[in-house]
């Protein structure tokens, strides 16, 4: 029984929604993570670790929520995570993804496993740019996943060029895929059910992964416990940003760093943008959360924040939080599953609704910490601490 959309005050209500609209494997595939699931939970339970020094009053009768992503203006602080194979969620799942995000003047992430080709996704943009008489702030950023064949990527990333996406966001938290533990009881459980041995499955094709490029859809995985090789490339280095610079001039964002030596490298590589992140609980067991990232850099590369913008994601399930991340130094924040869930239950007007939800709680948290607008954030707003000393 999907809930009525009215029903979804919060951004976790999308959760039950999803869960009750998708079939299981497409669910699994959402809401799975890595290994105990410690990661995840890591990144639910770290947002309510920091808590705030409210001021009073302030007059904060108005209140600014916009502000500027890669020097492109936002109404709101936040924006769509990229989401591979959006298409085993919801038939038209990019197209869907798109208009919300035209709708909404978010900017939003497309992944390079998505199951619409980069040329499809952003002729939807247009379109719906056009039937809003241009109205929209929104840009359209791309996620790489590196491809092992050189030639491949140099080839994917001139599409992207051409397509006219803003930004590149290289996946570096991926160099193997982490293990699903849900997907795999749900493949074993599979094979026994057609009565194979565990030796005679084919291995799985990775959803996440395997429309690399966005070439055409395959979203059915065949039954199986790892996913095949080749398709993320293992070897890739630091050094490897220097071809993908040639072929690249507007900004280049790295999506998965996780500790302050790593935000020095980035800036030392010529990176525009670091986003702290663990690929929402997806990849390495036990990784820190974005906000715990955070506080490190605040302590062993404050040079980082200052020279690169800095993003964090993964967990985000309440408008007010975004407001401690911005306290703390970071440009925007990045939000996955609930938009995901939105669209599996209710389409573009879900991932809308959800939108309007998460703003609202942010005004409300701005008004009750004392501030109008987002260049009023501090450190002294927020209290760390709880996050630091345990
Ligand atoms: C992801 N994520 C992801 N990241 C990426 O760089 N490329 C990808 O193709 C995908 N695919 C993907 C699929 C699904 C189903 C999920 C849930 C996540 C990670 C994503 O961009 C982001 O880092 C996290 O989802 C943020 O955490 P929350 O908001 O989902 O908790």
């Amino acid at each position: 029984q999907v809930p009525h959309v009215s029903l979804c005050v919060r951004a976790s209500d999308f959760e039950a929604a999803a869960k009750a609209t998708l079939p299981n494997k497409s669910w699994i595939y959402a809401s799975s993570s890595a290994n105990s699931g410690a990661s995840l939970q890591g990144n639910l339970d770290d947002w309510s670790r920091v808590s705030f020094r409210p001021r009073v009053l302030r007059n904060v009768e108005s209140v600014e929520v916009g502000t500027k992503i890669l020097g492109n203006a936002t109404p709101l602080p936040f924006y769509v995570s990229p989401m591979g194979s959006m298409g085993s969620i919801h038939g038209e799942g990019e197209i869907e993804m798109t208009k919300a995000i035209v709708q909404t003047g978010l900017h939003g992430l497309m992944s390079t496993a998505s199951t619409k080709t980069t040329e499809q996704i952003m002729e939807t943009y247009l379109a719906e740019q056009e039937r809003r008489g241009n109205g929209s702030a929104s840009k359209l950023m791309f996620q790489l996943y590196i491809p092992t064949d050189r030639q491949k990527a140099i080839e994917l990333i001139r599409r992207v060029k051409k397509a006219g996406f803003h930004s590149l966001w290289i996946t570096v938290d991926t160099p193997v895929l982490g293990k699903r533990t849900a997907d795999r009881y749900q493949q074993a459980q599979e094979a026994l059910d057609v009565g194979l041995e565990e030796e005679e499955v084919e291995p799985a094709a990775e959803l996440e992964v395997e429309t690399q490029g966005g070439e055409a859809p395959k979203v059915s995985p065949k039954i199986g416990g790892r996913p095949p090789p080749g398709q993320l490339s293992a070897k890739t280095t630091w050094e490897d940003l220097k071809w993908i610079r040639q072929e690249w001039d507007r900004p280049i964002i790295l999506k998965g760093v996780q500790c302050a030596e790593d935000a020095k490298l980035a800036v030392e590589y010529g990176c525009q943008g670091i986003l702290l992140s663990n690929h929402g609980g997806r990849q390495m067991h036990t990784a820190p959360s974005a906000l715990m990232t955070l506080c490190e850099i605040r302590t062993y590369a404050p040079e980082a924040l200052a020279k690169l913008e800095v993003f964090v994601d993964g967990g985000l399930r309440d408008g007010a939080d975004v407001l401690k991340a911005l306290c703390l130094g970071a440009t925007a924040v990045g939000v996955g599953r609930p938009f995901l869930y939105a669209m599996a239950a209710y389409g573009a007007k879900g991932v809308e609704r959800c939108v309007d939800v998460l703003a609202e709680e942010l005004t409300t948290a701005m008004r009750l910490l004392g501030i109008t607008s987002l260049d009023q954030v501090r450190p002294e707003l927020v209290n760390a601490r709880r996050l630091l000393n345990e």
